[in-house]
Formats: structure tokens, C-alpha cells, sequence
């Protein structure tokens, strides 16, 4: 095989994980629930190099720096794993803006572990890709399962144990995606996580009261009642902005068009009852759980504000798979 390409779609925490339980393997201090987002993906293309350094491109860029030190990191341990010669061309294509706490890393991630265990020939099942996305990045363990999924974490967990899981529901539910800011983030959510874990007075709150929110969530989304899921998931977002806002120094993604949306939410409950909750990750947009049947009032409520560039709709997406299309 001389290159490989899959193909990832991005997945947003409903209950959501900060911190880690063991750095070394990259392990969450917490559990994790999330949904994979149809339309927002990465593509990556995997190719032996010719050279003796690893190189990686993005949107047919040249990428150096903490970007491409990561992704040496990830491949050099994935060589002490499987022993392999080769350094690698890493080409990769994503319809997620860059590193803007829209998850762009999970779907790389989940693509470039889907497209190395192929090129490699292993035996992988989906529980072993993601565990072995996730020592690229937490999160990626989750977009290699489509639909829902649950990713465990804490410090019972090791490297076996701390791998994603589909999760079923009945419910119809859409993600809506509003993008206030399309441009990297000023602080990477691993250098915000370690702050907050080695700072924050209310990070131990965070972490022992996310089991519950996890248990409950899965309950939630397993009888359908999506009232409930949504309030699990709005508290989890705003117990993980509150520890990091009362870290020194204090970090905060918020953008005063945040709050706007997210009053906006409010507003939108008040006249409608329980329809539409939000979530934020590590970056300034906002992103809205409702029924599917709600979406468009959603979207078109966010527009109404004008401090929006864009809204994406976006229904459950399928997981990590290889495709034909290489970028190289
Ligand atoms: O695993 P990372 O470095 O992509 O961090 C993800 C952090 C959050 O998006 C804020 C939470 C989560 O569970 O995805």
C-alpha cells in the first residue's frame, strides 16, 4: 500500500471532559458524551515521504510549528507501537474552520488513526483505532463512531479501558453551529486544561459531579426525552467555562457575541419552553441541541442577531471511514 485516506467528521461534546486523569497516554478526567457532526469533516491522505522527517499539510499549506510537533509526537508513538520504517506525508482537507473550538483536531485525529492503521494493514477494530486516536487527541476517540457516542475517562481508566463507544437514542436531534469567529484560538485547550486542572479552585467540582451528568445523559438519550439531555448538557458547558474562569490566570473562550447568543437561547425557552439548549467547547462559538423539527427556527433565530457569519446545520454524522479520493 503506498497511501491511505479516511475521511472524519467532527463531534461535539454534550457532556463534556476537561483535563486529564494520565497525561502520558492521554487519558480524559472525566467520562464524555458526544454527537458526530454530519458536514463539518476532515479528509487526511497518509503517504510515505522520501525523506527522513514527517511533514503535514493543511488545506495544501506547509505546517510547522506546535501544529506539526504534535503530529510528530502522535506518529513517533504509533512507531514505538507497531514498529513501522516509514516517516510520513500527512495531507489533510476539512470543511471545520482551524482550531477555533470547533473540533477540528477530533476529526484530523479520528481520520489520520483511521487512514494509519489501513496504510499500516493492522487488524484494528473500532475500539482499538480509537484509543489510538485519542493519544492524538481526547476527543478524536469519539468521531470514530458515527451517530452518538461515550468516551470513559478518569483515573480508573488506562489506555485499554479509555476508548469510545456508540451510544443509541431515539431521538431526532440537530446541532446547530454558529460561527462568530473563524480564526485560531489564543490558548490551545490542552495548555487551558492543564491550567485549569493545576489552578482552578472549582475544577474538583467539575470533574466529580461530570459521572453523574454522564449516567444521567446516557439515560436521557436512551428513553428519548430530550429536555433533560439538553439541561445536562447546557450545565455541563457552564461547569467547565466556571472552573476555567476562576483559574489564574483566568481563561475564558467567551466573546460578548457569545453571551449574545446564548441569551438569545434563553429568550427563545422562554417563549417556546424547553427547545433549544446550547453548548460551547474551547473557542468563542456556540452551538445549539434541538429536535430536528426546531432547527430552522433555531438557525434563523441565531441569524436575527447579526453578530453570526454563519449558521451550519448539522444531523448526526456516521463515523471514521477510508475513502477513494487521496489528497496526494
Ligand atoms: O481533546 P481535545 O484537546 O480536542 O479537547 C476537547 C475539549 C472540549 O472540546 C472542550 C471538550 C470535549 O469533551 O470535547
Amino acid at each position: 500500500m503506498n497511501k491511505a485516506t479516511a475521511r472524519a467528521n467532527a463531534n461535539i461534546a454534550l457532556v463534556k471532559y476537561w483535563g486529564k486523569a494520565h497525561a502520558q497516554d492521554n487519558i480524559p478526567a472525566t467520562p464524555s458524551l458526544s454527537m458526530t457532526l454530519d458536514g463539518l469533516s476532515t479528509t487526511v491522505t497518509i503517504k510515505a515521504s522520501a525523506h527522513k522527517a514527517h511533514e503535514l499539510l493543511i488545506n495544501q499549506s506547509p505546517i510547522s510549528g506546535q501544529a506539526l510537533t504534535r503530529c510528530e509526537a502522535f506518529l513517533e508513538n504509533m512507531r514505538k507501537r507497531f514498529g513501522f520504517n516509514e516517516y510520513f506525508t500527512i495531507a489533510s482537507h476539512s470543511t471545520i474552520p482551524y482550531q477555533a473550538g470547533l473540533a477540528s483536531s477530533a476529526a484530523f485525529y479520528a481520520a489520520l488513526a483511521k487512514a494509519l492503521v489501513h496504510f499500516l494493514q493492522l487488524q484494528c477494530s473500532s475500539e482499538e483505532t480509537s484509543r489510538l486516536a485519542r493519544l492524538g487527541s481526547a476527543s478524536a476517540a469519539r468521531s470514530i463512531w458515527g451517530g452518538f457516542a461515550g468516551l470513559e475517562g478518569g483515573d480508573s481508566c488506562n489506555h485499554d479501558s479509555a476508548h469510545a463507544f456508540a451510544l443509541h437514542s431515539k431521538l431526532d436531534v440537530t446541532m446547530c453551529v454558529a460561527i462568530i469567529e473563524d480564526r485560531a484560538k489564543h490558548l490551545s485547550s490542552r495548555e487551558a486544561m492543564n491550567q485549569t486542572q493545576a489552578t482552578s479552585p472549582y475544577y474538583a467540582a467539575f470533574v466529580s459531579s461530570a459521572q453523574r451528568d454522564f449516567v444521567e445523559a446516557r439515560k436521557a438519550l436512551s428513553e428519548g426525552t430530550f429536555a433533560k439531555l439538553g439541561a445536562i448538557m447546557e450545565h455541563s458547558t457552564q461547569k467547565m467555562h466556571a472552573c476555567m474562569w476562576a483559574a489564574q490566570p483566568s481563561i475564558s473562550y467567551m466573546h460578548p457575541h457569545s453571551l449574545r447568543l446564548i441569551n438569545c437561547i434563553y429568550d427563545l425557552r422562554k417563549t417556546h419552553g424547553p427547545i433549544a439548549f446550547f453548548t460551547m467547547d474551547a473557542g468563542p462559538n456556540v452551538k445549539v441541541l434541538s429536535e430536528s423539527k426546531h432547527a430552522l427556527l433555531v438557525r434563523q433565530t441565531l441569524l436575527a442577531t447579526q453578530v453570526v457569519k454563519d449558521v451550519r446545520i448539522c444531523t448526526p454524522g456516521i463515523g471514521a471511514h477510508l475513502i477513494e479520493q487521496h489528497l496526494l
